[in-house]
């Protein structure tokens, strides 16, 4: 079996930077392209995107709505717009896939199209890399047995299977903090005769109620409900997907320890169920300005200025809802914690232990190779300021954002960092390493 580019194991060697400058416009948004993709290939019509991500967790997405009817043109270049495709939906009503869906490394295709799925007529089974066949599953199973589907999982896990049913609505809980497992609920509850209802005790990422809306669905929210009320037929869009915030994290993160840094992304997502890390920055004294603020299919996006404090970042504490609404910048926030007076704390955060990785052993683990001190708790991490990193072998476990994280860890890190499995970055964000090179100075 031969490896995808992202699989075979690469090395990256990252050398210390002396300041970071420039500006960059990024790739399109993990989030808000596995919903697009997700949305055009069910609704009626004809779906084009712009600027959609270049993530492998994306790819995943896309390759198993083709193995379920619809049709995907990659166009690549489109007049100006790059990451251009187009397309052609199922309109409500998948042609049940011959061979078991691979998600690969992506848990949002796998938990968001269970729910896609539970409603339509056959069985699907849906397999995943090690990572994802590690990572909990019950939290979809539980809301879609509640409505009539019946999933089967390997000891929680992936491979799963799915049979399709004639759902009934539910009034439903969500135990963790989870817009996968919200938008399953959504999904399922969009083919569904009545209301279908999720709570959620901390508000979760909305790009799946806005990209909903936008297809045409309706959808009630309250602060901390929503509630859809199916059957409702989806219609095809046309959009620009905004920059990925989460990968600008790792960018905007180098820039906030350089003093005399200045570094603008252009048209940045910056829904503010995304957009705490800009509060962080800015509480631990970055300067960061956000330009032409505009909203696309109600997704909010803009340029983001960001430099770093003359006198170094301050101190801060993560908790609390912020915690969950931060839970994929964690990682780089952490990495760099040595970095600032005062430190970082991290609580609340259990959730990192079932991503990709348990983020917060590996976070832990690879401070301690470059030299920090730092304390790992159930929940969370102490990342003790004022101190100097050297650098080190770093062991990204196949994981992208700690892959990212570490690299810019290491750029203000004495001596060079060698990253393994730096291959994993290309799950969210391929050009990294090639943008993180233009703008660090040497
Ligand atoms: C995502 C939600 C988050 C996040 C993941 C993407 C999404 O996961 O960590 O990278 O697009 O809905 P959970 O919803 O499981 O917390």
């Amino acid at each position: 079996m031969s490896l995808a580019a992202h699989e075979r194991p690469v090395e990256r060697l990252i050398r210390p930077a002396r300041n970071i400058y420039g500006s960059l416009r990024l790739p399109g948004d993990k989030s808000i392209s596995h919903r697009y993709a997700m949305l055009g290939a069910f609704a009626e019509g004809v779906s084009r995107f712009t600027n959609f991500s270049t993530g492998a967790d994306c790819a995943s997405t896309l390759a198993c709505m083709e193995a379920l009817g619809a049709k995907v043109n990659r166009i690549g270049q489109n007049g100006t717009e790059t990451n251009a495709i187009e397309i052609i939906g199922v309109g409500g009503r998948v042609t049940p896939a011959t061979h078991p869906l691979d998600c690969g490394n992506s848990g949002s295709t796998m938990r968001m199209m269970s729910g896609l799925l539970a409603a339509q007529q056959g069985r699907f089974t849906l397999i995943g890399d090690a990572s994802l066949s590690r990572r909990p599953m019950e939290r979809i199973r539980k809301p879609l047995e509640q409505m009539g589907a019946r999933l089967t999982l390997t000891e929680g896990h992936a491979p799963l299977t799915i049979e399709g049913a004639r759902l009934t609505p539910i009034d439903f809980t969500t135990p963790v903090p989870s817009a996968q497992v919200k938008t399953c609920i959504l999904l399922a509850g969009l083919q569904t005769a009545g209301t279908t209802t999720v709570h959620e005790a901390i508000r979760t990422r909305d790009h799946s109620e806005l990209a909903l809306r936008a297809f045409g669905a309706e959808l009630a929210r309250t602060a901390t409900s929503v509630s859809i009320t199916g059957p409702q037929t989806l219609h095809a869009i046309e959009a620009a997907v905004p920059g990925d915030l989460s990968s600008a994290a790792f960018f905007l993160c180098a820039a906030a320890i350089f003093p005399g840094s200045n570094l603008v992304l252009d048209a940045v997502g910056l829904n503010p169920t995304r957009a705490a890390l800009l509060d962080v920055l800015t509480t631990l004294g970055a300067k960061i300005n956000v330009l032409n603020l505009e909203e696309k299919h109600a997704e909010l996006v803009g340029i983001v200025q960001i430099s770093a404090p003359a006198e170094g970042l301050s101190s801060t504490a993560i908790t609390g809802a912020v915690a969950a609404q931060l839970i994929d910048e964690l990682p780089v926030l952490a990495a760099i914690g040595p970095y600032t007076s005062g430190g970082i704390r991290i609580r609340d955060a259990k959730e990192l232990r079932v991503k990709e990785s348990d983020r917060i052993a590996l976070v832990v683990r690879n401070l301690r190779a470059m030299g920090a001190e730092v304390e790992e708790f159930e929940d969370g991490l102490d990342v003790p300021g004022g101190q100097s990193l050297h650098g080190a072998v770093i062991d990204s476990g196949g994981d992208h954002r700690i892959a990212m994280a570490f690299s810019v860890a290491a750029l203000r890190a004495e001596g060079e960092t060698t990253i393994r499995g730096a291959e994993s970055a290309a799950i969210s964000f391929p050009e990294f390493f090639e943008l993180l090179d233009l703008i660090a100075e040497r």
